[in-house]
């Protein structure tokens, strides 16, 4: 008689009752008469306790043929035990082999230094920790669907070859047949402006890319941005939006993945802090701020790091700085018509030094001024073509902004890097595994 399969997250379910639970191993130990093997497979962690009196020898035999991270099919009775990690233990009556794992496993109880766990990223994503945070990943994801789908943005997919360009940073491009070079995209952000005209509130959701040579705890080459974009949103609506979104996806996490912030030692206090309204500094006032606390930032040049810890250093919530110079942010931005010297723009800071999670902006919807800007900064104007006659044909005020994904994971789980914050990073010396 074969037992039911179950996941070690469905044990609850199934207390007294004889089911299999396939895993992999994480720990073994044996005192001569009694074994335990902790698995884990995915959903949580198991300990299966074997009596060699009471399996057979075969089986017995098996478990000392085990190791670390061999695949395991462990068929046993279910017995309630708060000691136990989950709740539960596995008193085992049968134990096989799916694969085995040979004793040079590459990553062992030990400390690894990070070059080295990056370039076995495949098993390093078994550990705890990176588990953890693919969960809070996942979470946060999903909590973005579901704010968006329950305030009826409609989702649009925007390309990823593109000839036109977004954003000032370095492009990677690749031959594209008989149309020249193709790049892939920055953002997605001017083609949702074009499908915001058709369906009022949209957003994307996707990788994008950016030929950065910074080496810096913030910057993939390869990362996912979010980017909404509304019909009729002045910058100030633009700002209300975005700390709900925010606000909420930290809560959805707060609420849902207790257990992953713990795993991470995450300090959850601060977390819960985190909801509207956020600190608004307008960007001259925070030039005033960094300057009065050492920093040499002038009037007009964007703001760095160490600026951005320096304003967010008196808050315990995201801080918006709004309003940069014109020449310091990107051609698409509004005029800000009380100072033309600015742009209708905000960057979102997150709080404990985790930099700029959102960059922001009303659009410019005047066409000429638009045309002047792109001539301004020498950008290819044919290629924009498409971009200026949107402000040809009905031309509406509208704002949009885009969430850097991994950095507000990274700001979430508190992890210092990104770079854990995504399965497979890619950045300027990393394309493998
Ligand atoms: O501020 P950025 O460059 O804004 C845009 O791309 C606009 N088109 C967005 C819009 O208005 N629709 O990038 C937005 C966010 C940043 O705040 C940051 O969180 C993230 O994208 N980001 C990066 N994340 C990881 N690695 C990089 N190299 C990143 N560059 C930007
Ligand atoms: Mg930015």
């Amino acid at each position: 008689m074969s037992a039911p399969f179950a996941r070690i997250s469905e044990l609850p379910a199934h207390a007294g009752a004889t089911v299999t639970v396939r895993g992999w191993v994480t720990h073994l130990r044996s005192s001569g008469k009694v074994a335990f093997v902790v698995m884990r497979d995915g959903t949580g962690l198991l300990q299966a306790v074997l009596v060699k009196n009471a399996l057979s020898p075969e089986a017995w035999t098996r478990f000392g043929e085990l190791t670390q991270e061999a695949c395991v099919a462990v068929t046993g009775q279910v017995k309630v035990d708060a000691r136990a990690p989950g709740g539960h233990e596995l008193g085992v009556s049968d134990l096989a082999i799916i694969g085995p794992s040979p004793l040079d496993y590459p990553i062992q109880p030990k400390e690894h230094g990070v070059d080295y766990l990056l370039d076995h990223r495949t098993f390093w994503l078994r550990t705890p920790r990176q588990v953890a945070i693919a969960r809070i990943r996942h979470e946060v994801e999903q909590g973005i669907h579901d704010f968006f789908y329950e305030r009826e943005f409609v989702r649009v997919d925007t390309p990823i070859l593109t000839a036109a360009i977004g954003e000032r940073s370095g492009l990677f491009s690749t031959e594209y047949f008989e149309e020249g070079n193709a790049y892939l995209a920055q953002t997605g952000q001017l083609y949702g402006e074009a499908a915001a005209a058709a369906l009022g509130k949209i957003y994307t959701f996707g990788p994008t890319f950016r030929a950065e040579k910074s080496k810096t705890r913030r910057h993939l080459t390869e990362f996912w941005m979010i980017e909404p974009e509304v019909a009729f949103n002045d910058s100030a609506a633009n700002m209300v939006l975005q700390e709900e979104f925010v606000s909420y996806l930290v809560q959805r996490c707060v609420e849902r993945r207790q257990a992953e912030l713990k795993e991470l030692e995450r300090d959850i206090s601060k977390l819960e802090k985190v909801v509207p309204p956020f600190p608004r500094l307008d960007y001259t006032d925070a030039v005033a701020l960094v300057r009065s606390k050492g920093s040499d930032a002038k009037w007009g040049d964007d703001l760095g790091a160490e600026d951005e810890a320096l304003i967010v250093a008196d808050y315990d919530k995201p801080v918006f700085v709004f309003n940069y110079p014109k020449a310091a942010k990107a051609f698409y931005m509004k005029e800000n018509p009380d100072d033309p010297r600015t742009v209708l723009c905000d960057d979102l800071l997150a709080p404990e030094g985790s930099g700029e999670i959102i960059g922001g902006s009303q659009r410019e919807d005047d066409h000429d001024k638009l045309l002047h800007r792109i001539r301004e900064e020498q950008l290819p104007e044919d290629a924009y073509g498409w971009y200026l006659a949107l402000r040809k044909y009905g031309t509406f005020p509208h704002a949009g902004f885009g969430l850097g994904l991994e950095r507000t994971v990274a700001w979430i789980c508190g992890t210092p890097h990104i770079r854990e914050c995504i399965a497979f990073p890619r950045m300027m010396h990393r394309l493998r595994p």
